[in-house]
């Protein structure tokens, strides 16, 4: 098996055994391309959205946070283009009767599995496709939206309308998005069911083809985006950005730029930045009748603002950070378990999530050196209460013994890992602090420990 095939097997396993990420309807044998995020998992995404909303919402006076619904009027994806466009070229193998997506074979020309050949190119419309109430017909169709941003478009007269802002001015939202891949792969990263997170930012329209005033909000935006890679941790060399050409960006964009990931299965899109003009506003106006202009105080001038969309895939973002995140290496004994003695013990192999503290799941465990002493356990539930109160994403651990304890919490990412041993009680010499990265412990006195842990 190929190393990066097997360091994304590791990844998914990992996921599975420590409560990230299960396979989607696992016990009926799955449902392609649907995901479930298990306790761990759901920290690890709420830390990213809090992250997000911070930057792009609470730090900034010109964004709006919105939540609009998944379902909505069909017009409006009649408007928005995807009833009509949204679609990738699937072709079915005239032998096997397997269907691919064109656009993703190596050899357009005979069918993968059994070298059959493929019937025509058909366009395959990507959305979920339902009924609202009662009756199923024509009239009560209704779509999963496969985008958030349409949410924030078909809004953009009532956040006028309630805050009257001044151009440049966003909104921002967190949701799911439905889109029927043909091939749902690489774990996150191609799935039907996912979460975006997208900010719909309005300008002035340009005065005329030499006004680049819009350039400078695409470039702010831009280095935002890459600043909230370094929030959550990622390796800037692996980050990349690329001028999506001519001809190959979305029918609405007039400039594109994708941040691309080196994933494990190669470099692929994360992000996506993308200068979508008045186009949506417009179709929007032109199918609902409503007028989406913006009359602007200070020129005194009516106009259709421009949009610049910062969009992110939470669940791509996900991918990533655990594929960065995932380490192994070999620790002697003194640094996996304190009661061994570090001279002549073995070195062991283990697993750890070097996951920056902001967003890994927990951030300190805290363990009795031994689980079956009521008086070591005592002591630790003491200290762990005094930490969660001012950290309260710090768990308490007992299981097994404490090597088995250290591996988990290194599987998991947590950053630190206090431990309550016989010097704490018998000595009052203070508990240990465990760095997940190098293994290292130090000793420290029981009144210092929840400064020092917040300094981290
Ligand atoms: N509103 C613009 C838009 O939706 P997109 O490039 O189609 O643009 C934006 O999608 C982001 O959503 C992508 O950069 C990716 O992170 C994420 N995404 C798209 N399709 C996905 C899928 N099938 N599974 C997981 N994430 C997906």
């Amino acid at each position: 098996m190929a190393k990066n095939e097997e360091l994304m097997e590791k990844i998914v396993s990992l996921c599975k055994r420590r409560g990230f990420i299960y396979q989607g309807s696992e016990i009926y044998g799955g449902l392609a391309g649907t995901w479930d995020y298990g306790p761990l998992g759901v920290a690890l995404k709420n830390n990213i959205k809090k992250l997000w909303w911070k930057r792009f919402v609470e730090d900034r006076d010109d964004v709006y946070g919105f939540d609009a619904t998944i379902l909505m009027n069909k017009q409006v994806w009649e408007a928005s283009g995807h009833v009509g466009g949204f679609a990738d070229p699937l072709v079915e193998c005239k032998k096997c009767h397997h269907r691919f997506r064109l656009d993703q074979l190596e050899d357009q020309k005979k069918c993968p599995d059994c070298g059959g050949a493929f019937g025509e190119v058909r366009q395959f419309n990507m959305m979920f496709k339902t009924h609202v109430g009662a009756v199923e017909d024509a009239t009560s169709i209704s779509y999963l939206r496969p985008e958030t941003a349409q949410g924030m478009f078909v809004n953009f007269k009532n956040i006028i309308d309630s805050f009257h802002p001044s151009l440049p001015f966003g909104m921002a939202q967190i949701g799911k998005a439905f889109r029927n891949e043909i091939a749902p792969r690489d774990f996150l990263f191609r799935s039907r069911e996912f979460e975006q997170m997208e900010i719909e930012y309005f300008i002035k329209p340009p005065k005329d083809i030499k006004d680049l005033e819009w350039q400078k909000h695409f470039d702010h935006l831009k280095y935002e985006m890459k600043a909230f890679t370094a929030d959550i941790g990622l390796d800037a060399k692996k980050v990349h950005e690329l001028e999506v050409p001519d001809g190959e960006r979305a029918h609405y964009s007039k400039r594109t730029i994708d941040f691309e990931f080196d994933f494990p299965f190669g470099k692929k899109e994360l992000y996506g930045l993308a200068y979508r003009t008045d186009f949506d506003l417009k179709q929007h106006a032109q199918f609902s009748k409503v007028d989406l202009s913006y009359y602007d105080e200070e020129s005194k001038e009516r106009f259709v603002p421009h949009v610049i969309e910062p969009s992110f895939g939470l669940d791509r973002t996900v991918l990533a950070i655990l594929s960065d995140a995932y380490h192994e290496d070999e620790l002697t004994g003194a640094a996996t378990d304190p009661a061994e003695d570090a001279f002549g013990a073995a070195k062991e192999k283990r697993v750890f999530l070097k996951l920056s503290p902001a967003i890994a799941p927990y951030k300190v465990a805290v363990f009795p050196l031994l689980k079956n002493k009521p008086i070591l356990i005592e002591k630790a539930r003491e200290i762990f209460k005094l930490i969660k109160k001012e950290i309260p994403a710090t768990t308490f651990d007992d299981n097994g013994n404490i090597g088995k304890r250290y591996r988990r919490q290194d599987e998991i990412g947590t950053p630190y890992c206090v431990t309550v041993d016989f010097e704490t009680i018998e000595k009052g010499n203070g508990v240990t602090i465990r760095d997940r990265d190098s293994g290292k412990q130090e000793r420290i006195k029981e009144d210092e420990l929840v400064k020092l842990l917040l300094g981290k």
